[in-house]
């Protein structure tokens, strides 16, 4: 499956600064030997319809960091799937962490917002992750799947949408579980899955130093960077893990789909 990488910029950033920034990933991709990964980038809400301006017919797909549940309304200071949708997103991350935690934002909650956010035609990336104290007490995989389950609306077809494995202590840490660990939570949470074709990403301290490794690891379809896909040459480092991996496969025996 074609990886997908996808940058969370969160609240970060300027709107020079993400006009510089995605033009600057524009340019870069344009240059990168084929074939390419599916890349996405998230900016803030207040710097979508700038960031869209430049990466309409590019490479670069647009994404967005959160939505209502709700397409209209009085909401005040929400966004709707619809407003994204026009603004030009094709994606959105739900149930991120930090939603979960500083918002407290509940699966159910998050169950609904990806069923709104499909009903208009976006893809969402959904994120799951547990704590540092729910790994050492080994419910790392438990905790998953019922994370799984409930942050997924019932009853509606769900192909058009992404997994995101996030451990929450690797967020922004420059932690970041073993391989092994990773191979196993992804195999776990393929298994839950009834579509194949559902990619699941990692995130959680990618960096350009790591991209290549994590991406090499079974069942492991991409990866969703945060503090690394705020600077231009280190993402578009990132971009070209993915390409290598794509363009040398027979290098990277341990990807198995
Ligand atoms: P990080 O964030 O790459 O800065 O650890 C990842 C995320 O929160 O999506």
């Amino acid at each position: 499956m074609t990886p997908t990488i996808v940058g969370n910029w969160k609240m970060n950033g300027t709107l020079e600064s993400a006009r510089t920034l995605t033009t600057e990933l524009k340019t870069g991709l344009l240059k990168m030997e084929v074939p390419l990964p599916h890349v996405v980038v998230c900016p803030p809400y207040i710097h979508l319809t700038a960031v869209g301006d430049i990466t309409k017919g590019s490479p670069l797909t647009l994404g967005a960091q959160n939505c209502s549940a709700q397409n209209s309304g009085a909401f005040t200071g929400d966004i709707s799937p619809d407003q994204l949708k026009d603004a030009g997103a094709q994606f959105v991350i739900l149930g991120h962490s930090e939603r979960r935690e500083q918002h407290g934002e509940t699966s159910a909650l998050i169950a609904t917002k990806v069923q709104a956010a499909i009903a208009c035609g976006l893809t969402p990336i959904i994120c799951i992750g547990e704590s540092l104290a729910q790994r050492e007490a080994g419910e790392t995989l438990s905790h998953l799947s019922t994370q799984l389950a409930e942050s997924l609306p019932q009853g509606i077809n769900l192909t058009n949408l992404l997994v995101a494995y996030e451990p929450i202590w690797a967020i922004g840490t420059g932690k970041i579980p073993t391989s092994a660990q990773i191979a196993e939570v992804h195999a776990h949470v393929r298994s839950c899955l009834s579509d194949d074709t559902i990619p699941l990403l990692y995130g959680g301290s990618v960096t350009d130093r790591n991209a290549l490794e994590l991406l090499e690891i079974p069942h492991v379809n991409g990866v969703l960077v945060g503090g690394a896909s705020l600077k231009s040459n280190v993402f578009l480092s990132i971009i070209e893990a993915a390409s290598s991996v794509m363009r040398h496969p027979q290098m990277h025996t341990r990807t198995s789909s």
